[in-house]
């Protein structure tokens, strides 16, 4: 395996509090040294002056559309996405077809992308055969077949006796369970609920319908001591709920997504059914608490809910499949948030990298330091670039950002010692 060295590179890692300009030397795989005026004559040489290097990022919650999508998006091409992003660890969604609730789904989810190489692809498991949020899967066996979590994603679990039990048996299993919190008997509609959906005349889908499953699912959480993982807040009223239930001491983490966190229901105006995403883009109030929330620690992670749809899926508004592609979006984005003062960079890679890989518990990545696995992102702050058909990844382009100006770009991405993607 060959050796790298990366000269020079501002190093930014989290998990040690580490802000420094230094040399790293890759090898065998792992971080061999990391210091000044390092020096290997057979290394291939990174010149990272100007560039930032930090732990390669770890996404939550990821949608692959393989098996049984492959238009929209396949392993192949979602992995490409990711290393283009800076991620080398993805958790891929069970709403696949068939979806992943049998461990030979999950066992060909692993295969495959074992075989293209490019990062780990860890399957989440379906807590209900089918997704249907009638019958357990067996979670033991889908643990074995190496689903690290367990999600019905996009069909919120609604029957609460069942994700008492799922939230019990996780726990004994050593895992956990993420759910997509909208009540689907009020959330009906299409966008947000409020003052456009009534302009437009467009049924909308209210902020209550995602409260009352978080403040469910946290109540669960803390009574059974199972972990509960909530994706994709967009609710104010849930960040208080969450933070309530954080502080009982239950068993709880949540992502945000960062469309949540840039774009308004207004978006619906410009990018039309490309701003369409379930939970919906909500008023400035809502964003305004994500925003705070991110900053306190209430939010844990930033995940992308990538989800690529074919250009047909996302016609008509009331008819479109909901959903935006993420993976080479969210550094771009994450750094408008550091541009405009909302997070600091620490805080950007502890939320994209540290905290998503301890959520996992997985121990190869969220870090830099001599002897660990070499996983690792390096990125040009200030780079402007857009995503168009010559830099896009994926199979798919359902994106409010299709075309538009981006600053910040990932240059390297290497994932256990090897170089996976470099920008050209
Ligand atoms: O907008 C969404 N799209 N939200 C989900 O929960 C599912 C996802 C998809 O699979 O397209």
């Amino acid at each position: 395996m060959s050796k790298i060295l990366i000269k020079e590179a501002r190093i930014i890692d989290p998990s040690q509090g580490l802000d420094n300009i230094k040399d790293i030397l890759i090898e065998k795989g792992r971080i061999k040294a990391i210091g000044d005026d390092l020096f290997e004559l057979e290394a291939q040489i990174i010149e990272g002056k100007g560039l930032i290097a930090c732990p390669s990022f770890v996404d939550l919650h990821v949608h692959l559309r393989d098996p049984g999508q492959e238009y929209k998006e396949d392993l192949q091409s979602g992995m490409k996405c990711a290393v283009a992003g800076g991620y080398t660890a993805l958790v891929c969604m069970p709403n696949t077809k068939p979806p992943i609730d049998s461990p030979e789904v999950a066992q060909y989810i692993i295969k495959k992308a074992e075989g293209v190489g490019l990062c780990r692809v860890f399957p989440s498991s379906a807590i209900t055969k089918g997704r249907k949020g009638q019958e357990l899967v067996d979670f033991y066996s889908m643990k074995k077949a190496g689903c690290v979590a367990f999600t019905d994603d996009g069909a919120p679990l609604m029957d609460s006796r069942l994700m008492e039990k799922a939230l019990e048996l996780t726990s004994q299993i050593g895992s956990f369970v993420m759910n997509h919190c909208e009540d689907d008997k009020i959330a009906i509609g299409h966008i947000n609920e409020g003052y456009i959906s009534s302009l437009l005349g467009i049924k909308g889908r209210r902020a209550s319908a995602e409260d009352v499953l978080v403040a469910r699912d946290c109540i669960l959480a803390y009574h059974t001591g199972g972990h509960i993982h909530i994706q994709h807040l967009s609710s104010a009223l849930s960040i208080d709920i969450i933070r309530f239930f954080k502080d009982k001491g239950a068993k709880i983490t949540c992502e945000v997504n960062p469309y949540h966190l840039l774009f308004t229901e207004e978006e619906i105006f410009n990018s039309y059914s490309n701003a369409k995403v379930n939970p919906p883009l909500r008023e400035k109030k809502h964003q305004d608490v994500l925003l705070e929330a991110l900053k306190d620690g209430t939010i844990d992670c930033i995940a992308t809910d990538h989800a690529p749809h074919a250009p047909w899926e996302k016609g008509l508004l009331e008819k479109a499949m909901p959903g935006m592609i993420g993976l080479q979006l969210a550094l771009p984005m994450m750094l408008q948030l550091v541009r405009e003062g909302h997070i600091s960079l620490m805080k950007m890679v502890d939320l994209m990298s540290c905290k998503p890989a301890k959520t996992l518990g997985i121990e190869d990545h969220g870090s830099i330091r001599e002897g660990s696995k070499a996983n690792l992102t390096l990125f040009e702050p200030e780079r402007v670039w857009t995503l168009n058909e010559k830099s896009n990844l994926s199979k798919s382009k359902n994106t409010p950002l299709w075309n538009k100006i981006l600053k910040g770009k990932v240059i390297y991405t290497i994932f256990e010692g090897r170089l996976v993607y470099r920008d050209v």
